[in-house]
Order: C-alpha cells, then sequence, then structure tokens
C-alpha cells in the first residue's frame, strides 16, 4: 500500500481506511505549522500511517509512539515504522491504562465513534506538560448531528439540533466536551483548525496550563437557538426566543463552543506547508484551507440559501455570489463556508440576508 509516497503494510484483520488521506494530511499539515520540537503519540494507531505520515512529513516531530489495544495491530505498526526507517515506540494495551505511563505534546485519538470516554485519559497524557496539542476524530456524526437528543446528551452533555448548519454545531459540540475536559485539568484550549468531512467531524487544538486559561475557555460555551418557522438563527450565553418571528417554537443546539474554530494565523501556515509539498489533495486541502480562513470572525452557524429560499418561498434560487455581493454592497461581511457548498456565513441582521436573496437592498 502507498499513502503520499509513504510505502507500508496493510493487513486483513487491522483498521486501514484509504478514504481518510484527506483527513491525515490536513492532520499532518497541522503538526507542520506547530512547529517545535513534539514528542508525538498515535494513540488508536492501527497500520500506524497516521503516525508515520505525521513523522515523515515534518522534521519537528522528534519521537512517536503507537498506542494500539489490538496486537495485531501494534505488530504491523512496528514493521510498518522499521521499513520507513523510523525509531518509534510501541505499546500494546488501553489507552486508558497507558495514559498514566506515557507523556506526549502532540496526541492523536482516532478511535472507531466517538472520542468522548477517551478525553480525560488524552488529558493524562498531557500531565507532565504545560502546553500540549490534542487532534481529536468523532466519526459519530449521527450522534453529534443528528435528530435523537438523548445519545448526544449521554456523550456530550449537550442537544443537537438536525438542520441545515447540523455539522457545525455538532463540531461545535465536540469542542465543548474537549473544553470542559481540559478546564478539570487545568487547561484552557486553543482550536487551531476544526473541520467537518464526509463522515467524519476533527479538530486539532492547543492545551495550555492555567486556570485563567480554563475559565476563560469555559466562557466561550453557550447556545445556538434556531427559528424553526422562519429560519432566523443566533447565539447567546443561554438559548433565545426568535428575534425575527417571535414564534415560541424556537429549537437550540447546545451547550457548545461559541469560540473560534481555527487560528486564521495557523491556517496561513498551513496553507503554506500545503504549497509546498505535492499532496494528491493539494487542491483540495488548499481550497478547504482558504474556507475555514474566511470563516474566522464570523458567527458560530451558517444559512443554507438553497434551504432559505424554500422557506421563504423564493420564486428561483440566486447565485452564491450574486447574494455574497448583495450582501457585500450593503455593508455585511459574508464568506462561504467548508461546511457546504451552498451555504453563507455572515453576521448580517437576518432580514437584510432575506432582502439579499430576494435580490432586493
Ligand atoms: C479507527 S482505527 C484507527 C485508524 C488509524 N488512526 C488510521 O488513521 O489509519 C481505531 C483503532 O483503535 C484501536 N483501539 C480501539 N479501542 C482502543 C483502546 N481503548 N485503546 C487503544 N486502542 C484502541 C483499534 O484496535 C483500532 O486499531
Ligand atoms: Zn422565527
Amino acid at each position: 500500500m502507498e499513502e503520499e509516497k509513504i510505502t507500508f503494510a496493510t493487513t486483513k484483520n487491522v483498521f486501514y481506511n484509504p478514504e481518510m488521506r484527506f483527513c491525515r494530511s490536513m492532520s499532518s499539515l497541522a503538526v507542520g505549522a506547530i512547529g517545535g520540537p513534539l514528542e508525538a503519540v498515535d494513540a488508536f494507531c492501527a497500520s500506524g500511517i497516521r503516525g508515520i505520515r505525521y513523522a515523515k512529513e515534518n522534521r519537528n516531530v522528534k519521537h512517536v509512539t503507537f498506542i494500539d489495544i489490538d496486537q495485531a495491530a501494534i505488530t504491523l505498526a512496528k514493521k510498518n515504522a522499521k521499513a520507513n526507517r523510523l525509531k518509534a515506540g510501541a505499546k500494546k494495551g488501553n489507552v486508558s491504562r497507558l495514559a498514566f505511563e506515557t507523556a506526549a505534546d502532540f496526541l492523536e485519538i482516532d478511535p472507531f465513534g466517538t472520542p468522548s470516554p477517551y478525553l480525560v485519559d488524552s488529558f493524562r497524557f498531557f500531565n507532565p506538560k504545560k502546553s500540549a496539542y490534542l487532534s481529536a476524530t468523532a466519526t459519530d456524526v449521527a450522534v453529534l448531528c443528528g435528530g435523537k437528543v438523548a445519545p448526544c446528551m449521554k456523550n456530550y452533555h449537550a442537544r443537537p439540533l438536525n438542520n441545515e448548519f447540523t455539522h457545525e454545531t455538532g463540531l461545535r459540540i465536540l469542542i465543548k466536551k474537549i473544553a470542559e475536559t481540559a478546564a478539570e485539568f487545568n487547561m484552557g484550549i486553543t482550536p487551531l483548525v476544526s473541520f467537518s468531512d464526509r463522515h467524519y467531524l476533527k479538530t486539532i487544538l492547543h492545551a495550555s496550563r492555567s486556570a485563567d486559561d480554563a475559565y476563560h475557555s469555559l466562557k466561550r460555551i453557550g447556545y445556538v437557538s434556531w427559528c424553526r418557522k422562519c429560519g432566523w438563527r443566533g447565539s447567546a450565553e443561554f438559548p433565545q426566543s426568535c428575534q425575527n418571528c417571535r414564534s415560541t417554537g424556537v429549537e437550540f443546539a447546545g451547550p457548545l463552543w461559541l469560540g473560534e474554530l481555527h487560528d486564521a494565523q495557523f491556517l496561513k501556515k498551513m496553507a503554506q506547508l500545503n504549497r509546498k509539498r505535492g499532496y494528491s489533495d493539494k487542491a483540495q486541502l488548499g481550497r478547504m484551507l482558504s474556507l475555514m480562513q474566511g470563516e474566522t470572525g464570523m458567527p458560530p452557524y451558517y444559512y443554507n440559501v438553497h434551504d432559505l429560499c424554500k422557506m421563504q418561498k423564493c420564486v428561483s434560487v440566486p447565485k452564491m455570489d450574486a447574494v455574497l455581493e448583495k450582501l457585500q454592497g450593503m455593508g455585511y461581511d459574508a464568506r462561504r463556508t467548508h461546511f457546504s457548498p451552498v451555504s453563507i456565513k455572515t453576521a448580517a441582521p437576518y432580514k437584510a440576508l432575506l432582502a439579499a436573496i430576494r435580490g432586493k437592498g
């Protein structure tokens, strides 16, 4: 098997999903953009392809330790590391147990489904550190972005919202849970890059040890409210009633992370690295990084232009560029979003957005 010029072996009984190449490339760009010498731990390593790519593609990775509960995975990861001339540590066992005896500057957690039960353990890897990086993947998109409240309450202590911007609220619920866990370890978080792609949600964030930082992160937690009747949405510390049609049928998602999903400077560094690397997904990575840069400073939700048109019974759906230009012409910032190709982010008042969609204003 080959992925981005790394040759490695796979076996029938060890997990490998070639479709996650994009996620691995995005994450490897993030590892490079962090800089500084990193001691990386690829927990849930399976074939070891993530850790191997991080170390081979980034000079700042000084050492990698592979962890997997499955002996076949550990044997394979060791073999793959050796074949790639990588000196790596390897520990067979449950990540929850090994967290007490392994330190990491950069921890990768890529379990099957939800990372939730492993978050407390993740912060134990950072016990000796003042500053560290957590890269977490969630493939339980049906829970984070689904219509069923109970599973999300159970795993994330938050209500999801099954609507047109569910992928953003799902991602923000995941980050909220990480912020809460970090705070218990006296750490604050700063998301560096966070995204939704196909069947997974991903965030890579910096954690810094300080009671003030921990408290500051918790202050970024709140709710996103949404009126099913008229399409209005808003965010605040507490759920709100509709500020447009005053309907009492407002729904909400949360508690969730209302802070930034990304650090704009960090994304710039990732984009620079991407331009230098010859990844197979170079163009797609570049597009996504640029869309994410546009998302910084914007509200914690987006508007699906098609859904809004349907809700507002518009005769036709305007072109995305026309809506963006109209809003910009009205003096409001408006951007595309990586979450959906037919959606926009804007802080424009809802009535102004509706006018722009109807070509008025
Ligand atoms: C989704 S796969 C990881 C894929 C890999 N990171 C990649 O990019 O190809 C999940 C892996 O976690 C391992 N695993 C599951 N539960 C674990 C636990 N509690 N501790 C350590 N490893 C675990 C499984 O054996 C499996 O190999
Ligand atoms: Zn309303």
